[in-house]
């Protein structure tokens, strides 16, 4: 596929009004969460909670692309339609995570290395032809007195570059994303120092493994506190700290950047988008910025639905409010009263 494709991809997923949803949890992580509202894991009931979610009507006037997880892209809704059709028929761009989780890095202290680099080609390939379009790779970095070491620092951006390759070649956008958890009780500062020494090494892999920048996505974690830091920062404070630390780490080529919300609540990453957006509205930024969040839209959603057939509109309208509320902030436009300002 010719750059100027890829290219016209990675502009589309982050196209004004809109963000991506992350619906990528693995079969694990999905499972508990279905436990956690008293619906039992099965790949039906997994089914159920993502086509639930692909047919909210309304969904693509906020959502540009989907990611999801491999049970996923190969599922069909109740009356038989494929789930990836149902995204595309709906203007809404298939995505796939191509990783395959996270793992204890040898020879360091309770740090890890994201793992799926091994046939990886050949998996690309498959997804392409089932109707992905943009893939998803994570790597994770925690902060406490003695990390990121610059260890782990470095071979997961060796990794998220390798993969990120791969995936231009394939023809799929690649999301490169480097988190720095927000589990601990650090200070914004000490977040800015790991992000900062983060992005300036995967930017660095980027380019000597030749992947083009402007034919993909970061999606880094905000500068933030915390979530156990005993005076966390505020909205302001986190708006400033983070567009300062990607003005001077992400290269202008890159066409967009699509936040995690890393475990902030819903409202928490809804706040702090849009102050990222007003700040870019008086100052500028060279890229796009929206969400792509997970936790952040689905959670109140997933409650509300609790497995029953009875609530899957009302918690379609829940979705659908999230949705929009990111939306607004994604251009700076956002009040928690609800209304466009
Ligand atoms: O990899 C992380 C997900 O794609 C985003 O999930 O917004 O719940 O952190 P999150």
């Amino acid at each position: 596929m010719s750059t100027e494709k890829l290219a016209a991809t990675a502009k589309a997923i982050v196209t004004a009004g809109k963000g991506v949803l992350a619906a990528d949890e693995s079969n694990g992580t999905m499972s508990q969460r279905l436990e956690s509202i008293g619906v039992v894991p099965t790949p039906d009931t997994r089914r159920d909670w993502r086509q639930l979610i692909f047919t909210a009507d309304g969904f693509g006037e906020y959502i540009s692309s989907v990611i999801m997880f491999d049970e996923t892209i190969r599922q069909s809704s109740d009356d038989g339609r494929r789930l990836v059709d149902i995204l595309s028929n709906a203007d809404i761009i298939p995505g796939i995570k191509v990783d395959r989780g996270t793992h204890p890095l040898a020879g360091a202290q309770g740090e890890a290395v994201t793992e799926g680099l091994d046939g990886l080609r050949g998996r690309l390939a498959e997804y392409f032809d089932m109707g992905a379009r943009f893939t998803k790779w994570r790597a994770v970095m925690s902060i406490n007195d003695k990390t990121p070491s610059d260890y782990c620092i470095a071979v997961n951006a060796h990794a998220l570059a390798r993969y990120a390759a791969l995936a231009q070649e394939a023809g799929l956008v690649p999301i490169v994303e480097p988190e720095i958890l927000m589990t601990g009780s650090h200070s914004i500062g000490d977040c800015y120092t790991a992000t900062e020494r983060t992005l300036a090494r995967t930017f660095d892999e980027l380019s000597a493994q030749g992947v083009d920048l402007s034919a993909m996505i970061l999606k880094p974690n905000m500068v933030i506190s915390g979530h156990e830091a005993p005076d966390r920062a505020t909205t302001a404070e986190v708006a400033e700290r983070t567009l300062t630390c990607l003005k001077q780490n992400v290269p202008s080529d890159v066409p967009g950047i699509a936040f995690l919300s890393g475990g902030q609540g819903d409202e928490e990453a809804t706040l702090n988008l849009d102050a990222i957006n007003r700040m870019v509205k008086d100052e500028g930024a060279p890229w796009e910025i929206t969400y792509s969040y997970g936790r952040a839209l689905i959670a109140t959603a997933l409650k509300t639905w609790g497995g029953s057939a009875a609530n899957v509109e009302k918690a379609q309208n829940m979705l659908l409010e999230r949705c929009r509320a990111s939306s607004e902030a994604r251009s700076g436009a956002y009040s928690s009263s609800g209304t466009i300002i």
